[in-house]
């Protein structure tokens, strides 16, 4: 059995809460982000690292800010399927699904992860643990079929291999 961590990415700063604890820092990413060219984008990333998607508040407030309507806004953060408008589960699994990870599997891989989790891409779980997302690229071309499980990154993820993350990552404290 191998599940080590082959890569470990910084940790987010917060988990999901809703506004109006977020609204301060909805303000300060607009207000740092928002002379940028395509200030939209970078403000929506920004938005969806701190609170873990986008609340309807939010867009209000970027729509404010950019002095645009709430409707270009939402037309941005539906036309990107990166852009959550709900909260997430407590942890992300994202596949990936570029193509070298296509030549070595992971749309079988794919097919597996969502009948053990019993949820679709863009989905969460029914008891809330685990959000479904597709990728495109997690740098672990050579080694794949690569999967990020919440802030951890695993090459070469066989279908029982991925049931093990997950069912290790469901027991974890
Ligand atoms: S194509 Fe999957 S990690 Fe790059």
């Amino acid at each position: 059995m191998n599940t080590q961590v082959i890569h470990r990415v910084p940790r987010k700063p917060a988990p999901p809460s809703p506004l109006p604890d977020d609204r301060r820092a909805v303000e300060s990413i607009i207000g740092e982000r928002k002379a940028l060219p395509g200030a939209m984008l970078p403000i929506l990333h920004g938005v969806q690292e701190k609170i873990g998607y986008i609340p309807p508040e939010a867009v209000q407030l970027i729509a404010d800010g950019l002095n645009v309507s709430r409707a270009e806004v939402h037309g941005v953060i539906t036309y990107y399927h990166f852009f959550r408008q709900t909260p997430p589960g407590r942890t992300v699994v994202q596949l990936c699904r570029a193509e070298a990870c296509q030549a070595v599997g992971c749309d079988a891989l794919a097919d597996h992860a969502k009948t053990m989790l019993g949820c679709d891409f863009h989905e969460t779980t029914a008891d809330g643990a685990f959000t479904l997302e597709a990728v495109y690229c997690l740098g672990q071309c050579a080694t794949g079929p690569a999967v990020m499980i919440g802030d951890d990154i695993h090459a070469r993820v066989s279908p029982a291999k991925l049931d093990r993350l997950i069912n290790a990552k469901r027991s974890a404290p």
